[in-house]
């Protein structure tokens, strides 16, 4: 029997290898600045994943998003295929999130299916990766109970992929191999994009801001910031693609570049950014907290900024924002808001919401709709508070019944759909550019986000796919828009 690496623990006449996370060591920071090194390939197993394939599903935010896609190019690299029905597959991965519970209940859910397959397939590899793999709990759980998942690995070890999975692979073993502290910056992942023209880039990872109700700290580990040039550099490369549109990732990215011993900050990437001609930036998420001046300058600066900020208030009472330790106030956050407003013409602000926040009273309820009906939000992505495991808000006090949150979110969300259709009238009649990204939900349209982040459809032809066109705005939804492209 061979012993894998880290410590073995020997179960059903296999041995598997241990190496979990502890959220307690994730929390701990170091002022230690951290060394960008480059990815290498481990050419000795090109060949691993001939004439199998793969299935991944991935769950959550658009990071989660863009790991998957260099998780694509990574196993691509070993000779696996990509299919999109996970009954084909020969191995699973499922990129997960733990922002809150009922992502982790879909995961679970997902696993039992995956389970009924591997009964009549026992020979299909499967795994866990991204923010769950992060977090004992669910680690425990799946040695416990879920012993035939292969593989698990966390968010900061992606680029090991190939030798975690060819370590299960050889030794026949449950191979978990989850970083509890980030490690470097690796530069130059490979990545398989899902679109030809618009991609994300991430200029930083992790957080350090510890809001009380927040997962993402611990499973993302500390700030760290990619260096300015490699991130210009991408974009450059971008561009002599073809790519018309970058969203810039972070979890905070207003922060960027506070972690470094460097000279320039968020502004100053936006700038050169915009600079290297691409059609289209955008950047998610931004905190109220470091948003500066220079920043909306810039933004108001460059047509090819888009008018479109993602401003997360969270609650609207300060007490409760106290209790989340946001390091802001309602007042606050509406001068910013203003003055968002103000320079930056024609811009569109949506927001994250989290009602039912252990204590959160009536009145506290009442200030938070107080500011959605003073901003007028395009849109607002709404929450109920969701406990997790190890961070301070999972310890207060809770004693609103789930009913009551139930009720606040409903009446939030009412009030909410009325600003996001109230804005969208503002579009009806008027002629907007649309990134023109590919095939519609709705039959015999084609789909396309304006450049304030609204989602168009549009009778067309295909030809149009990949182009930035002039849409005439038809009719309105609460969510989206119709349209049709005109010469004018
Ligand atoms: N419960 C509910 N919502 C949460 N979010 C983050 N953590 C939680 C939680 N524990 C929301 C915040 C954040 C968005 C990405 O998810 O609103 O901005
Ligand atoms: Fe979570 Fe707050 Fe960091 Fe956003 S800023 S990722 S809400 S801790």
């Amino acid at each position: 029997m061979i012993i894998c690496i880290y410590y073995g623990i020997i179960y059903n006449g296999r041995s598997d290898s241990m190496k979990t996370p502890d959220l307690k060591e994730a929390r701990k920071r170091t002022n230690k600045i951290v060394e960008t090194r480059e990815y290498v390939k481990n050419e000795n197993l090109s060949n691993v994943g001939k004439d199998k394939k793969y299935y991944i599903k991935t769950y959550g935010c658009q990071m989660n998003v863009h790991d998957s896609e260099n998780i694509k190019a990574l196993l691509e690299d070993m000779s696996f295929e990509e299919t999109d029905d996970f009954e084909k597959a020969d191995l699973i991965l499922l990129n997960t999130c733990a922002i809150r519970e009922n992502a982790h209940n879909k995961v679970f859910g997902f696993l039992g299916r995956v389970k009924h397959l591997k009964e009549t397939k026992p020979n299909i590899i499967t795994g866990i990766c991204g923010c769950m793999a992060q977090e004992k709990s669910v680690v425990d759980e799946i040695k416990n109970k879920y012993k035939w998942v292969d593989i698990v690995f966390g968010t900061h070890n992606i680029d090991r992929l190939p030798d975690i999975l060819n370590t299960s692979l050889k030794n026949s073993c449950q191979n978990i191999d989850v970083e509890s502290i980030e490690g470097d910056i690796v530069e130059n992942i490979p990545v398989k994009r899902d679109s030809k023209y618009k991609a994300w880039v991430n200029i930083m990872y992790g957080c350090d801001k510890f809001c009380t109700y927040c997962i993402v700290p611990y499973t993302r580990g500390k700030q760290r910031s990619r260096k300015l040039i490699d991130i210009v550099n991408e974009v450059k490369d971008l561009v002599d693609k073809g790519y018309l549109e970058v969203t810039l990732l972070g979890q905070n990215v207003n922060a960027y570049g506070k972690d470094l011993n460097a000279n320039y900050k968020m502004g100053d990437l936006l700038e050169q950014v915009a600079l290297t001609g691409i059609k289209r930036v955008r950047f998610v998420t931004s905190h109220p907290w470091d948003f500066d001046d220079e920043m909306i300058d810039v933004i108001a600066k460059y047509d090819n900024i888009m008018p479109y900020i993602h401003l997360p208030l969270q609650s609207g009472s300060d007490r409760i924002l106290k209790l989340m330790g946001r390091r802001y106030t309602k007042e606050k956050y509406l001068d910013l808001f203003n003055k968002l407003k103000k320079k930056i013409p024609n811009v569109s602000i949506t927001t994250d919401i989290i009602v039912g926040f252990p204590g959160e009273t009536e009145s506290d309820f009442q200030d938070t709709l107080d500011v959605v009906k003073k901003c007028q939000f395009d849109s607002a992505f709404t929450f109920i508070f969701s406990p997790r495991i190890g961070t301070p808000a999972a310890k207060m006090k809770d004693n609103i019944s789930l009913k009551e949150k139930e009720q606040r979110l409903y009446k939030l969300n009412e009030l909410v759909n009325k600003y996001a259709n109230i804005n969208n009238q503002k579009y009806l009649n008027k002629i907007v550019p649309v990134l023109i990204e590919g095939e519609s939900d709705k039959e015999g349209m084609l789909m396309g986000y304006t450049d304030t982040m609204k989602l168009v459809n549009v009778k067309a032809d295909k030809k149009y796919i990949g182009k930035i066109v002039n849409v005439l705005i038809t009719d309105i939804k609460t969510w989206s828009l119709n349209g049709e492209i005109t010469t004018i």
